[in-house]
C-alpha cells in the first residue's frame, strides 16, 4: 500500500493530468450555471487535497462561493486546507483561517471554505448536511469508490429543485500503456485484474461504482430525479511532449504504475517474475521518457427537476 504522504503526492501530482483531461464544454456549462447563483454553496465529496476547489477557485468568476469538502481522510483534508490558503493569497485574497473553516476577501469578493472530516454515508452526518442550503454537489474521482444508486439517491435528498451536480473523472473502464509492451497478453490480463480490483470494491455490502463508474452514473441520475445536461469524455492522455513529461506527470505515471503492480502482487494467478519484469521495463520507459498513457473517464453535469 502507498503510504499516507505518498498517496498525497500522487492527488497532487494528478492535479495537472486531471485539469487537462476535464472536458471544457461541460466545464463551460457549469461555470455558466453556477455564475448565475448569487452565493453558490456548494459541496465537494470526497475532496481529498482540493484539486477540484482549487480548480473552481481558479478558474473563477463564482460570486462569493461557499464550499464545503467532505472526506474521511483528516491529513488531505489539512494538506487541501494548506494548499487552498496558498492559492487564495497567490490570487490576492485576504484569507483568515480557522481550523474548520477559511474565509478569504479580496475587493467585493469572498470566498469560505469549510473542512468537513466525515464519511457521506454516515447518516449523524448526512442529517447536518441536509440542514445546508447547498446549490450544488461536486465529485471528482470518487464514484468509482462509491456505490453510485445510493450515492445519487442522498443527493437528490440533499439538493432542491435547480440544485446542479457537477461530477469529473469517472473511470470508464479502459486503462492504455504505449507503446505496447513486449508481451502484451500479459499486460492486458493485468490491466484486466486492476480493472476488476476497482469492481470487487465494496462499501458496506454494496458494490462501489468501479470500472464502469462513468457509465453507471449516467444511467443513475434520471431515476433520481435529475435531468442530465451535459456529458463527455474526460480522458487522461499523458505523453512525453517534445521528449519531456511535466514534473508532475512523471510523479503521477510512477505512482499509477505502482499502483497497478501493487494490485498485480495480490492476483496468485499473475506471475511474479514476469510482474517484476512488466514493472521494471515501463518504469525505465518512465525514465526514457518512452511511455504514454490513455485512461477512459466521463464528466456529467445534471440539474435536478
Ligand atoms: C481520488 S480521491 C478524490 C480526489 C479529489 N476529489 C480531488 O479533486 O483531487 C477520492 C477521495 O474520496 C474519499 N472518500 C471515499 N469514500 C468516501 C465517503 N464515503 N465519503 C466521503 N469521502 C470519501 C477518499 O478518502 C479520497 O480522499
Amino acid at each position: 500500500m502507498q503510504s499516507d504522504s505518498s498517496f498525497r503526492d500522487y492527488l497532487d501530482a494528478r492535479i495537472s493530468t486531471d485539469g487537462e483531461g476535464i472536458n471544457p464544454k461541460i466545464f463551460a456549462h457549469f461555470l455558466s450555471y453556477a455564475k448565475r447563483i448569487e452565493r453558490p454553496v456548494i459541496l465537494d465529496l470526497g475532496a481529498a487535497t482540493g484539486g477540484m476547489i482549487r480548480r473552481m477557485v481558479t478558474s473563477a468568476g463564482l460570486a462569493n462561493p461557499v464550499f464545503y469538502r467532505l472526506d474521511p481522510n483528516k491529513d488531505a483534508l489539512e494538506e487541501a486546507r494548506r494548499q487552498i490558503d496558498l492559492l487564495l493569497e497567490e490570487l490576492g485574497f485576504a484569507v483568515r483561517g480557522g481550523d474548520q473553516v477559511l474565509t478569504a476577501s479580496k475587493d467585493k469578493r469572498s470566498v469560505e471554505v469549510h473542512l468537513v472530516a466525515g464519511d457521506l454515508f454516515d447518516e449523524k452526518l448526512l442529517a447536518s448536511l441536509e440542514k445546508l442550503p447547498l446549490t450544488g454537489v461536486t465529485t471528482h474521482a470518487y464514484m468509482d469508490l462509491v456505490p453510485i444508486d445510493p450515492t445519487v439517491a442522498i443527493l437528490s435528498r440533499l439538493l432542491k429543485k435547480g440544485g446542479f451536480f457537477y461530477s469529473t473523472v469517472n473511470y470508464s473502464g479502459t486503462t492504455e500503456l504505449l507503446p505496447f509492451f513486449a508481451d502484451p497478453g500479459f499486460e492486458q490480463g493485468l490491466l484486466t485484474e486492476y480493472n476488476r480490483s476497482k469492481d470487487g470494491r465494496q462499501v458496506g455490502s454494496r458494490p462501489a461504482g468501479g470500472s464502469h463508474a462513468g457509465g453507471l452514473l449516467y444511467g443513475a441520475v434520471a431515476g433520481h430525479g435529475f435531468k442530465v445536461t451535459g456529458f463527455g469524455s474526460s480522458d487522461w492522455s499523458v505523453f512525453p511532449w517534445n521528449g519531456s513529461y511535466a514534473p508532475a506527470e512523471e510523479t503521477f505515471l510512477n505512482s499509477l504504475l505502482l499502483t497497478i503492480y501493487e494490485e498485480g502482487l495480490r492476483h496468485p494467478a499473475i506471475d511474479r517474475i514476469s510482474l517484476a519484469a512488466w514493472y521494471a521495463a515501463r518504469s525505465e520507459e518512465i525514465e526514457q521518457r518512452r511511455l504514454s498513457l490513455l485512461t477512459h473517464q466521463t464528466d456529467l453535469l445534471a440539474v435536478k427537476t
